[in-house]
């Protein structure tokens, strides 16, 4: 597929993902979000990538979905973009490999949610955030009334969704949502820092960490529990595993950088 919307680049163990339409602040149309649907792919098929770098082109991360389109939807089709959205939202959420979302800029809206399934948010000092989607007449689309209360409780996602107010980066800090917040300049080496950081780790221990925790915040403990249990019990199935455990027996340093994915 051609992409017009988004950059996906390789560094190494990693892939930077940009969403890159600047004339519309990076709106999510129907077709930027038919091409993350497709770099989603091509990442889960690349055996070499490990982490997951999503950032925004120039001033803004994502200014939420596109107005423009949404503007003459009628009920069938307002349903169909929602259900495009968070298609492809959830795949990148359940991805198993981690995501880190980079947030330059305006992260409003769709893009709030496109941050929201990513698994740690970091933030420039400039982000901005908020759902103002009850200020345009409708409801948050893309998992904002679903995924915000999970991340920063349900009290501050109500009042954040019902007034539609933006926050900066600090009030974003404090309620939650956003793991680190950092200059500007100083925001992709961070982020690529940390997805290596990550990248270096067992990749089997660190997808099945992942699973566990996505799957258990959606069941009882006992269940999540018992499912901790299981990936646990796999991961000693791993050449990783031994090999991890022997160098810190042997070496007193851990394996990093050095496992096979095995
Ligand atoms: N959709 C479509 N176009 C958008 C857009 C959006 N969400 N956000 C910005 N743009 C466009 C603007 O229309 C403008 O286009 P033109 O140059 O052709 O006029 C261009 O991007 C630049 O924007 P501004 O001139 O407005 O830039 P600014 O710096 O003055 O303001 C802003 C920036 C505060 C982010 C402002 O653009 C804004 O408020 N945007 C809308 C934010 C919003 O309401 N997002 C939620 C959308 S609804 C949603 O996301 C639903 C869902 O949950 C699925």
């Amino acid at each position: 597929m051609e992409l017009k919307n988004i950059i996906l680049e390789k560094e190494g163990k990693i892939a930077l993902v940009t969403i890159n339409r600047p004339k519309a602040l990076n709106a999510l149309n129907s077709e930027t979000l038919t091409e993350l649907d497709y770099v989603i792919d091509e990442i889960e098929k690349d055996d070499e990538v490990l982490a997951v770098v999503l950032t925004g082109a120039g001033k803004s991360f994502v200014a939420g979905a596109d107005i423009s389109e949404m503007k003459d939807k009628n009920v069938i089709e307002g349903r169909k973009f929602g259900i495009l959205g968070n298609k492809v939202f959830r795949r990148l959420e359940n991805l198993e490999k981690p995501v880190i979302a980079a947030l330059n800029g305006f992260t409003l809206g769709g893009g709030n949610e496109l941050a929201l399934s990513a698994d740690i948010r970091l933030a420039s000092t400039k982000a901005k955030f908020g759902q103002p989607e009850v200020s345009l007449g409708i409801t948050p689309g893309f998992g904002g009334t679903q995924r915000l209360s999970r991340v920063i409780g349900v009290g501050a996602a109500k009042e954040l969704i019902f007034t539609g107010k933006i926050i900066n980066a600090d009030e974003a800090y404090r309620l939650g949502l956003v793991n680190k917040v950092v200059e500007p300049e100083a925001l992709l080496e961070e982020a690529k820092t940390l997805a290596n950081t990550i990248a270096n780790n067992a990749p089997i221990a660190v997808k099945l960490s992942k699973v566990a925790i996505n799957k258990g915040l959606q069941t009882d403990i006992d269940t999540a529990l018992s499912f901790e249990s299981e990936v646990f019990g796999a991961t000693f199935s791993t050449e990783d595993q031994k090999e991890g455990m022997n160098t810190f027996l042997n070496d007193k340093k851990y394996l990093t950088g050095n496992f096979k994915n095995k």
